[in-house]
């Protein structure tokens, strides 16, 4: 452990026989200090202790391998030198109000933030800060476990989990689609032959009339039966969206955005928020406005991969529109829509992305328009923006 170095005490201001119950004091005390070093010293957890003004009194050996700094380089530092943007420039400020208003917001509660590294890299890390009070003085510890492999493990298993979706949805569209096909196809094939039928007879001149009605009808009949098919799938998928609760857009839009909290900070990509406060809540799905928001935020995040890391930029904006609705905006930095223009990325199948389905989109759209809103793209003035409107008592279901 190292430590700032106090004033030893001085041993010939002691009242005469005072002196050796002094010298084995000291000596009980050091060695105290001995164990308890050796204890902070093997720690895998960094423990720092500074004064109420930031300023660092002691590291164990574990500061100095999770920050790569030597330990004269933090003593007499201030605090702030271990940590990021925006904690950095306010972390005094944090201080002293703790200290006037004793309102704790970490200390004794811990949580999970961000720390910087002598290179100048950014790591997650979980604190615990604690305060104690030596020779008059207030002092707090703060313990500091660095959370990179765990992160990386939570990362990992999420990239999983989206993988496993897209590959269900891929199945499930491939399921769906030879399921339909396989339904229309029956009608269809009946119709067909009926229709050579009624052909053939036209054709040989045995157009008994009776017989003609006759394999009309039966065509007519497969005819309203593929109609009631599609039908039912039309029912099938409208099922879902009678669920309408009130939403508030803002906190939806921040929950979302907390799925993919991590991605942005990992992928560099600066977020704006720009939320009118003032917002009645929606009548609308909420499942299905959080699905659209993360198609959008997804698409461009995917648009931003090809920009430099500094110039990534990603607004989401909240706002009241026309006819009493709302707008939400999602705006990047990104290439824009360039060559493929603001209506066809909302074709089904269109993508230009390797693994993308193409379809992002196109379902997003079909969502806000069954809430009787609006989705359409434009060109920013850097990259794309997105535009959605709905009304706020959205269109009940049928
Ligand atoms: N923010 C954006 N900036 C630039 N191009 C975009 C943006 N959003 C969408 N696009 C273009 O529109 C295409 C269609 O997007 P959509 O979300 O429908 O499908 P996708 O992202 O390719 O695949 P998926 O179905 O897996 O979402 C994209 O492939 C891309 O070319
Ligand atoms: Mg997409």
């Amino acid at each position: 452990m190292n430590r700032r170095r106090s004033p030893p005490a001085r041993v010939e201001d002691a009242p005469p026989g005072a002196e050796d119950a002094l010298k084995q004091a000291r000596e009980r005390l050091e060695d105290r200090e001995a164990r308890l070093n050796a204890i902070l010293d093997t720690a895998v957890d960094g423990i720092i202790t500074i004064d109420e003004s930031g300023i660092i009194e002691s590291v164990n050996a574990a500061t100095q391998r999770i920050f790569g700094y030597q330990p004269d380089e933090l003593l007499g530092q201030n605090v702030r030198l271990l940590m990021p943007e925006p904690d950095r420039s306010r972390h005094d400020g944090y201080l002293s109000r703790y200290l006037q208003t004793g309102e704790a917001r970490i200390i004794g509660i811990g949580r999970e933030t961000e720390a910087l590294r002598k290179d100048g890299t950014r790591f997650p890390i979980d604190l615990a800060v604690s305060q104690f009070y030596s020779g008059g003085r207030r002092l707090f510890t703060g313990m500091v476990r660095d959370i990179s492999d765990r992160r990386r493990a939570e990362e990992e298993a999420r990239r999983r989990r989206e993988e496993l979706s897209h590959a269900a949805r891929l199945s499930t569209i491939g399921e769906l689609s030879s399921g339909i096909a396989h339904e229309i196809n029956q009608p269809l094939t009946a119709i067909v032959s009926f229709s050579e039928a009624c052909l053939r007879m036209l054709r040989s001149g045995d157009s008994d009339s009776d017989k003609l009605e006759n394999v009309l009808e039966q065509i007519a009949a497969q005819g309203q039966r593929a109609g009631q098919i599609t039908r039912q799938l039309r029912r099938l998928a409208r099922k879902a969206e009678r669920e309408h609760e009130q939403v508030d857009i803002n906190r939806m839009v921040c929950d979302v955005l907390a799925l993919v909290k991590n991605e942005l900070e990992t992928s560099n990509i600066a977020l704006h928020l720009d939320f009118d406060e003032s917002l009645p809540p929606v009548e609308c799905n909420r499942i299905q406005l959080e699905q659209v928001v993360l198609n959008l935020v997804r698409n461009a995040m995917d648009a931003l991969a090809d920009v430099e890391p500094l110039a990534r930029e990603l607004s989401v904006r909240t706002g009241s529109g026309s006819d009493s609705g709302i707008v939400l905006e999602v705006e990047d930095s990104g290439g824009g829509l360039g060559d493929s223009g603001p209506e066809r990325v909302f074709e089904t199948f269109f993508t230009t992305k390797p693994d993308g389905l193409g379809m992002g989109l196109a379902i997003s759209r079909t969502m806000i328009e069954d809430h009787g809103g609006r989705l359409w793209a434009s060109q920013g003035a850097g990259g794309a923006v997105f535009h959605v409107a709905i009304p706020i008592h959205g269109r009940a279901a049928s």
